[in-house]
């Protein structure tokens, strides 16, 4: 497919952490994409270069920011028919700095915070690290997708005490889980009876696959939600860092705003140039991009079908991630060590804390031919190229 094209030189040549951490194995771990970057995105860097200066930005009248928080207002608006104001936003250098110091400004040491298990591991971390009482809400597989045991939630927070916020993973890593306008809804009635915050990472909104539909959480619970946003996932930027949040809450925009001045550092020149951008001429792009994640997820079925089909797969709603239960294989805990000596380099479902045991996640942002390769190395039948 013209611009979405892998080239696997040019893959062996990329000096980021995807595909030099396991030398000579296929890469399919870390979330990051095969793809060459959305050229308004290269452009617009390639601009900001040709300017000359690299020094400090002068964006004093921007009041998000940078343009950035502008063009993710505009976006909101056009995108998810969420309307917001830019006062409300606030810049970070990325999603994880946002969630840490939420936590840190709104919730204390000891106290229980709502999180669906299992987790992108940075988030479960965060609660471990800063000392905050996991409350899971485990993943339950129900036919072709996940469902999580709500009344049972309710039930924990009657008699748990001091629970303040649900963390909340919005479209779901690992599982691709889609939270749809009706779950939502149940999360928010929750929230406003125990009080509770919601802090929303919705980095992976924009990989929601058709029929499915991203409801951002702000929009159904906008005076106790933060929203938390970045162009990393959706156009494959992390190494530039750049997020953005809107902070529904009074009280939290209170709180932040008496952190420091400096202590959180300034958010990267490129970084903004580049979501800017992403926001505002990069939907072909990623609408190409969605096209080839969509053909990879439904083409996994059948690869493992044929090749492996003692894994139970579930296609995600939303993200190029394909959480993949390899219990049936008898490969232990942890079958990602037994995909490494086959050649390939997978995430370990352990990462993601409880219930990733038995798990591996594989990262479907490639081209068809290269997760063919990657599929038949491990089965075992061929190895890494
Ligand atoms: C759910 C989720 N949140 C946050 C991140 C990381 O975001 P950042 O690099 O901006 O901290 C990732 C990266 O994969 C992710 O999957």
């Amino acid at each position: 497919m013209p611009g979405y094209h892998v080239d696997p030189l040019r893959l062996a040549g990329r000096p980021g952490v995807k595909h030099r951490r396991y030398p000579g194995e296929l890469a399919a771990w870390v979330a990051d994409m095969d793809f060459e970057p959305c050229p308004a995105v290269v452009d617009a860097i390639q601009q900001q270069l040709a300017t000359g200066d690299l020094g400090y930005p002068d964006w004093k009248h921007y009041t998000g920011g940078s343009p950035a928080a502008a063009a993710f207002v505009e976006r909101c608006a056009r995108r998810y028919s969420w309307i917001i104001d830019e006062h409300d936003t606030r810049e970070w250098c990325d999603v994880v700095q946002a969630v840490h110091t939420l936590l840190h400004v709104c919730t204390e040491p000891g106290d229980g915070v709502v999180l669906h298990t299992p987790s992108y591991p940075p988030l479960w971390k965060a609660l471990e690290a800063m000392d905050r009482r996991l409350v899971g809400v485990p993943a339950m597989a129900h036919g072709d997708g996940w469902v999580f045991d709500y009344d049972e939630l309710e039930r924990r927070l009657g008699t748990e005490q001091r629970v303040r916020a649900i963390l909340l993973c919005h479209p779901h890593n690992p599982t691709g889980h889609v939270f749809d306008a009706a779950e939502l809804s149940r999360l928010a009635e929750i929230a406003a009876r125990f009080d509770l915050l919601i802090i929303s990472d919705e980095i992976h909104a924009d990989l929601t696959y058709a029929p499915a539909q991203h409801t951002p959480m702000g929009a159904i619970a906008p005076d106790r939600t933060v929203s938390i946003h970045s162009a990393s996932k959706s156009f494959s930027l992390a190494g530039l860092r750049y997020a953005v949040s809107h902070v529904g809450p009074q009280w939290v925009r209170d709180r932040i705003s008496h952190l420091p001045d400096h202590l959180l550092g300034a958010v990267n020149l490129f970084g903004a140039v580049a979501a800017e951008a992403a926001w505002r001429h990069g939907d072909d792009w990623l609408a190409g991009v969605m096209g080839v994640l969509d053909g990879n997820r439904r083409a996994l079925v059948d690869l493992l079908v044929q090749q492996l089909p003692g894994i139970r797969y579930r296609p995600p709603a939303a993200t190029y991630l394909a959480w993949l239960d390899c219990a049936a294989l008898g490969l232990g805990d942890d079958p990602s060590v037994e995909f490494h000596r086959r050649g390939v380099a997978l995430s370990p479902g352990p990462d993601f804390g409880r219930g990733g045991e038995g798990f591996v996640r594989l990262n479907l942002a490639t081209s068809p031919q290269r997760l063919g390769q990657i599929v038949g190395a491990m089965s075992g039948r061929s190895g890494a190229s």
